[in-house]
């Protein structure tokens, strides 16, 4: 069974690792900061009383939200988590007023392209060498009402 709860400063080394494991390109000391400072929208999947996955979110703008980061532990891929932690993140940001959701990720990633559009996003621009690699970024947006 999976439990979708905010993030707590004990889950910052699960959260790390996974960030290691799928990303290797965030300092650590940003989670904490997103914690500290947009503590609503940091979430984490548990599964058997290991963190399995989180989302990093947070309020761009008025009526925008913005998907920072959305890790699942590789072992636990395919079963859901993903899906169910961006649509817990979709209904905070609903709460929030928010009527749009953007986020970027890189153009080679396919699968987490196929899944953001399988929750409705719409590919809506590129953004060139966005990442440190030089790898272009697809910018992505949901609309939510
Ligand atoms: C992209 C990512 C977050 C998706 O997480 P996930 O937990 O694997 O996502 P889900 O399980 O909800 O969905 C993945 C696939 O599994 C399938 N699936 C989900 N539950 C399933 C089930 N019970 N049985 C069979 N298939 C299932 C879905 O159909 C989905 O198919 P898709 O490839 O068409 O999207 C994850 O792959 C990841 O962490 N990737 C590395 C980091 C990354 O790229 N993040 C996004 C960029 S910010």
């Amino acid at each position: 069974m999976i439990i979708i709860r905010k993030f707590q400063p004990q889950d910052f080394q699960w959260v790390i690792d996974i960030e290691r494991k799928v990303f290797n390109e965030h300092d650590p000391y940003l989670y904490m900061q997103f914690y500290e400072t947009y503590p609503e929208t940091f979430i984490v999947a548990e599964i058997n009383g290991f963190v399995v996955g989180y989302v990093a979110g947070f309020l761009a703008k008025e009526g925008v939200g913005r998907v920072f980061s959305l890790a699942v532990h590789p072992s636990y891929q395919n079963r859901n988590v993903g899906g169910s932690l961006l649509k817990e993140i979709i209904e905070i940001f609903r709460s929030m007023g928010v009527v749009e959701i953007i986020l970027e990720v890189r153009s080679g990633n396919v699968k987490a392209r196929r899944f953001y559009a399988r929750h409705r996003f719409s590919q809506i621009g590129i953004k060139e060498k966005y990442y440190n690699d030089a790898e272009n970024a697809c910018l992505m947006k949901l609309e939510i009402k």
